[in-house]
């Protein structure tokens, strides 16, 4: 370590160095050459896949609003699971493709070859075909994390119909408007999921979602426990009676570049949470490309990304970036808990993991669990290690680097959003330094710019702060809101025109280095899960004895940020304990376990303006603890409310 303007600087150790594909010179002319002539740089990398129809044409992008419209290798056609399976059969058909490392440490993993994996897709895609679904139809994915919920997502991909997986901690009212918003024929659910040595009943969950949607959903039911689920003759199928009798062979379907491979429903700061599409053929030479880059991924390592395939870290970093490039990839079923605080590091000795990608929030939790859960595991086959999803404070950074990587591994502290498809800025092992929090240096083909927030105009130089936005597009880019291109619009485009709006605010450093300051609008960051507060509050006053809700982040030790609430409650409700457990359990069934309110404080009235604004500033600033600098209040419609919320702030 070294230091420079008081910021410790990690430089990448020689042997990192020489190992890496990619070192300091080599990324400044990659990179340099691909803003130079992005046509030129994507249709080199656009190679790293396997076309049926080979493209012409690269990138025909507008990101003029009004007229957005974003394509890649357009003429040329492909399919995603024949990518990911069929062209490695020939060389590597023995090796693993998926290790599964159940819930239960005493229950056998399981080491899927890629040939086993090419059976077993074939059969659920023949099963699925089998219930009717075809080319374009969608399908919703709610499952434990288990083989077959990648089978799921690379049988979607071989019949050319388009995912969306819903996390299954998702509360049943979630899933069935997810089911609804895309019009899916099918759900494929699992009877139950084990997690963290309990389980959640997943099918029971998908009957009480089937109740809101369309008689004619089919549900199709992996057993994983062999517990008891209720069965509706016509409406469920039993995926391993079927798949038993179903052909092993399913000819891949042709599909062009840019048609849909999956949706992913994601929180805004606005409204019910949107559908981002990702289509196929730019979509998995972006993930392809970033997942051998920044993991510094080398032939026959072994890969373990920690994160769910409910989120899209899952469909980028389990499953297919690592299976285009032939990786095996580690399918983790449990919790860094379960059974006790060495899990993750237990699975990453029994398996000789190479690459270890996690969120801050884990190791955080670990952090507080004392070193001796890490130090008696043999670490020593680790070398690249990875976080995702929220900003990793400089005491976890420094556990993770000295504790779990020895100080011999590289961190990439991977900085991107379910938009992106892939990392967006990241140090790269051979080639950067590492500045604990900082996201570092663009991934090629990427311009971040810094804007000023009111006048939208870049600021140019060193040290320097403001919003986020790209200048222009990228192949895993989304293409669209599912069934809304207005709204796609409006979210991305519409406020600072011409860009790419990330909804993050950054830091330029003075050495050029960025640094993401968090969400600039009213999306808050869980344990690494994204939370629109509009969501949260809608499900407060559904409630009966709810009039008013506002919702705001605030600073978490574990979490990163918790859920803190203001409620205002009917004139016939009366404030108590049981009240707050009370609208503390709603919520978990509206939206589900991760939207769980930390603090609920009870509002008699709101900090409004004179129009009837809620001023979440202020309510930020009393969650926050800090009073101090409340900033204007005189354009309150009533400015003793905001002495009351101080007087009563939850905890104080
Ligand atoms: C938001 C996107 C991308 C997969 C997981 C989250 C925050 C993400 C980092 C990071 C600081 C980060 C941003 C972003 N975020 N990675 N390395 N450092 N913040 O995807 O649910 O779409 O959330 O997560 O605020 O906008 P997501």
């Amino acid at each position: 370590m070294t230091t420079h303007n008081e910021n410790p600087v990690y430089p990448p150790t020689a042997e990192t160095i020489a190992r890496a594909h990619v070192d300091a010179a080599k990324y400044d002319q990659m990179y340099a050459a691909s803003v130079a002539d992005p046509n030129a740089f994507w249709a080199e990398q656009g190679k790293r896949v396997d076309w049926i129809k080979p493209f012409t044409q690269v990138k025909d992008v507008n990101y003029n609003f009004g007229e957005v419209s974003i394509n890649w290798y357009a003429d040329g056609s492909l399919n995603v699971s024949a990518n990911c399976i069929d062209r490695h059969l020939q060389t590597r058909g023995d090796q693993a493709a998926i290790i599964f490392e159940p819930d239960n440490p005493e229950e056998a993993a399981q080491h899927i070859s890629y040939s086993q994996l090419h059976g077993s897709v074939c059969r659920m895609a023949n099963v699925l075909a089998s219930m009717g679904v075809s080319k374009g139809d969608r399908v919703i994915i709610y499952m434990p994390m288990i083989p077959e919920a990648a089978y799921a997502m690379l049988a979607c991909a071989r019949i050319g119909a388009i995912h969306s997986i819903v996390f299954a901690g998702f509360s049943p009212d979630a899933l069935a408007a997810r089911v609804n918003g895309c019009e899916a024929k099918v759900v494929i659910t699992a009877d139950h999921a084990p997690r963290g040595g309990r389980q959640t009943p997943l099918k029971s969950n998908a009957d009480a979602a089937l109740l809101h949607c369309k008689e004619d959903v089919k549900c199709l039911v992996v057993k994983r426990t062999g517990g008891q689920t209720t069965w509706i003759d016509g409406r469920d199928f039993d995926y391993n009676a079927l798949a038993a009798e179903a052909s092993d062979s399913f000819e891949p379907a042709e599909m062009n570049a840019e048609d849909p491979l999956f949706i992913l429903y994601t929180s805004g700061s606005t409204g019910q949470p949107k559908g981002v599409v990702h289509t196929t053929g730019g979509y998995l030479v972006y993930a392809a490309m970033t997942h051998e880059i920044t993991f510094d991924y080398h032939d026959g390592d072994i890969y373990w990304c920690t994160a769910d395939v409910g989120w899209v870290t899952g469909h980028s970093y389990i499953v297919y970036g690592p299976l285009a490039n032939g990786a095996t990839t580690l399918m983790f079923e449990g919790v860094p808990t379960y059974p006790d605080a060495s899990r993750f590091w237990q699975v990453c000795e029994k398996h000789k993991v190479n690459q270890f990608y996690t969120a801050p929030t884990a190791l955080r939790a670990l952090m507080g669990q004392g070193n001796e859960w890490v130090e008696k595991c043999d670490l020593s086959s680790l070398r690249t290690l990875g976080t995702v999803g929220e900003p990793i404070n400089p005491e976890a950074w420094s556990w993770y680097n000295d504790v779990v990587g020895g100080g011999r591994c590289p961190i990439v502290d991977t900085w991107w959003q379910t938009e992106t498809g892939g990392h967006l800025m990241t140090p790269l092992p051979g080639a950067h330094a590492m500045k604990p929090g900082s996201a570092m240096k663009p991934f090629f083909g990427i311009e971040p710019v810094v804007l000023d927030p009111t006048s939208g105009v870049e600021i140019e130089g060193n040290d320097v702060e403001g919003v986020l936005c790209i200048k222009d597009s990228w192949p895993g880019q989304m293409r669209t809101v599912w069934g809304d291109h207005e709204r796609f619009q409006k979210t991305y485009f519409a406020d600072y025109k011409g860009y790419y709006f990330t909804g993050d605010g950054c830091k330029r450093d003075a050495d050029g280095d960025y640094w993401i300051t968090g969400r600039v609008d009213d999306v808050i960051n869980v344990s690494g899960h994204r939370m629109g507060t509009a969501e949260v509050e809608s499900a407060l006053v559904a409630h009966v004895a709810v009039a008013e809700a506002a919702v705001v982040g605030y600073p978490h030790d574990i979490k990163g940020q918790g859920i803190y609430c203001y409620v205002t409650l009917m004139n016939n409700a009366e404030p108590s304990d049981e009240l707050l457990k009370e609208l503390r359990t709603w919520v978990r069934t509206e939206i589900g376990p991760i939207a769980s309110p930390d603090v609920i404080q009870w509002a008699p009235g709101l900090p409004k303006t004179r129009s009837g604004k809620i001023m979440r500033r202020i309510l930020r600033k009393i969650a926050e603890n800090d009073f101090g600098s409340l900033g204007d209040t005189s354009t309150l419609a009533d400015p003793s409310v905001v002495d009351d919320l101080i007087a009563n702030r939850a905890g104080s």
